[in-house]
């Protein structure tokens, strides 16, 4: 079977060296792709976003199903145009992907199926929203509806940081469009947990539960970025919490949607926080997360290929899902200056003592492979992965792992998976 994975980072890496494990492929792309892709696919010269490339590749290649995971291509109705070109896709068609693509959607859709998530408001006029801030207590979390590359979620803690947030989004239009509305939510406080599931609109299963560290600098200090580090399993999510997440949030979702008109199937990412009051939903993503995939697929024993062949039939009722009882750490490898503005082409030393032997792995988010060396291209460069038997090796081999690499003004974070 001929499998093109759309995308081009560590969660792609990682989905593409699940995939060449599964001996039903014969031939394996990526498109984009990125330098260490490259040595485990075809790497193919198409942008994520190029709609009209990418259904033109999949007919002239025969390719049997095309895996589409970034948000944008999902937003703009790339798994839509494959299946009406008669191609197979794993992903949501647009009206689906819009739980992510829109925030003001995806709270519509809390609040009218009595899913548990923060009081919030929407405003569409800039003045209104102003006025609002004046009056209400703090902190207030303020979010563009848009996609605006994990940027457009801004936790403010008096009036003085929210107008400027708010002048940001909506007068200023830094996320452009997607800053037409906003949303005003209250702060919750709590772990948050990354659950991910496999849905084919019918049956709906969770994966293994994952924590992310978002911000820059340890202790959970500087900006937000797409992603320092993730650790699967959460020390913080019990079976119990999961059967209320599972019973209240996950099927409700996959039910709401269906009543909706707007049957999911794809992986259906929960952003959850763990408050006193019991779980709540931050935010959905239509979509595997980055980087949570890195450290949920080594754990994954079942053949991805048979999970997303099963999810596009919607037949995913007929195979059972299984997973090693391990743990896995990923510490990622950024270009100083991430996420605000660094230099790219680097070379990087000591890859090659990664070889995959005492279970650790580089997954390439932003490397390309030029003149017989790895250079870095991107803010996010590596995700060091670490599997073991429990987290606290796991986290110890990952940063071990970190020890054999080095490139000039490599950044990462010292406290991944200890939460
Ligand atoms: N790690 C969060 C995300 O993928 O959006």
């Amino acid at each position: 079977m001929k499998v093109l994975v759309v995308g081009g980072g560590g969660r792609e890496h990682a989905i593409i060296w699940k995939l060449s494990q599964s001996p039903g492929i014969s031939v394996l792309y990526c498109a984009p792709g990125n330098g260490g892709i490259g040595r485990m696919a075809t790497c193919v010269g198409i942008e994520a976003t190029d709609i009209r490339s990418m259904v033109q590749f999949s007919k002239d290649n025969a390719i049997d199903l095309v895996v589409v995971t970034p948000d944008d291509p999902l937003a703009i109705g790339m798994v839509d145009a494959l299946e009406e070109a008669g191609i197979r896709a794993f992903g949501p068609r647009k009206d689906a992907a819009i739980i992510e693509s829109s925030k003001v959607f995806a709270k519509g859709l809390m609040k009218k199926y009595d899913i548990p998530t923060g009081d919030y408001k929407v405003f569409s006029d800039y003045n209104e929203a102003l006025t609002y801030l004046k009056e209400t207590n703090y902190p207030q979390v303020i979010k563009a509806d848009g996609l605006a590359l994990g940027k457009g979620v801004i936790i403010t803690k008096n009036f003085a940081e929210a107008g400027k947030a708010l002048e940001e989004i909506m007068v200023d239009k830094i996320f452009g469009t997607a800053g037409n509305q906003v949303i005003i939510e209250e702060f919750l406080v709590g772990q948050e947990v990354s659950l991910l599931a496999f849905s084919d609109g019918h049956t709906i299963v969770p994966m293994v539960s994952a924590q992310d560290h978002k911000r820059a600098f340890d202790g959970d200090k500087g900006p937000n970025t797409g992603g320092m580090g993730a650790f699967s399993p959460s020390r913080v999510y019990t079976p119990e919490i999961a059967n209320i997440v599972e019973t209240e949030i996950l099927e409700p979702t996959i039910q709401a949607m269906n009543k909706e008109g707007r049957p999911f199937k794809g992986v259906l990412f929960l952003g959850l926080i763990l408050t006193q009051d019991g779980p709540k939903l931050l935010e959905y993503n239509a979509r595997f997360g980055d980087p949570e995939t890195q450290v949920v697929l080594p754990r994954l024993k079942t053949d991805l290929l048979d999970i997303f062949l099963a999810v596009a039939d919607e037949r995913l009722d007929e195979i059972d899902i299984e997973w090693e009882d391990s743990a896995v750490a990923c510490v990622v490898l950024t270009s100083g200056g991430y996420p605000g503005s660094y230099k790219k082409g680097y070379p990087i030393r000591g890859l090659e003592n990664l070889d995959g032997s005492h279970d650790t792995i580089a997954f390439h988010a932003g490397t390309r492979w030029q003149e017989d060396r790895f250079l870095t291209d991107g803010g996010r460069v590596l995700g060091v992965t670490a599997v073991a038997e429990d987290l606290d090796r796991a986290v110890k081999n990952a940063y071990k792992g970190v020890d054999l690499i080095s490139f000039k003004d490599m950044h990462y974070r010292r406290d991944i998976g200890l939460k």
